[in-house]
């Protein structure tokens, strides 16, 4: 089983790519409709949130969690797995059997600094995940040299949430976030929100066309096929009819009216829960 975790709906874009690249294992999506957005919230908190969420995914049966929202991904992945992980979670002495969680950051900066051609990169995220600089420095990890611009775009979830994509005040908000990237000359723009992919098309059309702005669905999907094939000892069983359970911390309705949006399919089941008690 591979665990999902988003502080919402907007982890279910990620999840729609997964699903495609590699359709034959069982998943749980699991959303913190509750308490989102996280993307305003500080770092002890997001990481008691993600802390809570690992536990709830681990004790359903998950191996594996990514951790789909970027907001989670900056402020909590790390210490979850430096910390968190060989605390509660230490690896059996047999070996091998150890549990793990990875996040949405490393694939994207991986297939951005793989470009020789790329210098300037623009990274758009909610507040909390530019604050946490974590694209920044993992950007930095891989090459020093790179230039990289920053700009906070708090307003855009929520208002992807409220389904505003083609109003006019959405339009002209994104075009405001994205003019100091524009004018820095960014070569490629990473979309370090769960929910900014809705609004690709427009992003395309006010960036110079020549800028590289990877799908993050896609990006995360080949990059765990690829985690996956390295890493056969985590035995994750394929499954011959592949099963996804959602849950959900908030109204199950709720989820499954915007969720189905995110997901381009049908959810049939949503079960709600409480994660202090579980
Ligand atoms: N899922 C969050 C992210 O990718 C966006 C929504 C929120 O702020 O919780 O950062």
């Amino acid at each position: 089983m591979i665990g999902i975790f988003d502080s919402g709906l907007g982890g279910l874009t990620i999840l729609k790519s997964i699903l495609t690249k590699l359709p034959h294992y069982n998943y749980i999506y699991l959303g913190d409709t509750a308490r989102a957005p996280y993307g305003n919230k500080s770092q002890t908190v997001i990481y008691g949130y993600a802390k809570e969420a690992v536990d709830f995914l681990f004790a359903r049966g998950c191996k594996l969690i990514i951790i789909a929202c970027n907001t989670a991904s900056s402020k909590a992945l790390r210490q979850i797995q430096q910390e968190y992980l060989p605390a509660k979670y230490p690896a059996s002495p047999a070996g091998g059997s150890d549990k793990k969680v990875l996040g949405v950051i490393r694939p994207l900066v991986e297939e951005i600094a793989s470009n020789d051609k790329i210098q300037r990169i623009g990274i758009l995220g909610t507040r909390a995940t530019v604050e946490s600089n974590a694209y920044f420095t993992e950007l930095h990890n891989l090459k020093p040299n790179l230039e990289v611009f920053q700009q906070a775009a708090p307003l855009l979830a929520p208002l992807i949430e409220e389904g505003w994509l083609d109003k006019p005040e959405t339009k002209m908000i994104l075009k405001k976030y994205l003019r100091p990237l524009k004018a820095k000359q960014a070569q490629a723009l990473i979309l370090a929100c769960t929910h900014y992919p809705f609004l690709l098309s427009d992003i395309r059309r006010i960036m110079a066309k020549r800028v590289f702005i990877p799908d993050p669905g896609k990006t995360v999907a080949d990059s765990l096929a690829n985690y996956l094939s390295r890493h056969v000892e985590l035995n994750i069983p394929l499954a011959s009819a592949p099963t996804v359970q959602f849950y959900t911390t908030d109204d199950p309705n709720k989820f499954k009216e915007l969720g189905e949006k995110f997901l381009g399919q049908t959810i049939e089941k949503i079960e709600k829960i409480n994660l202090l008690s579980s």
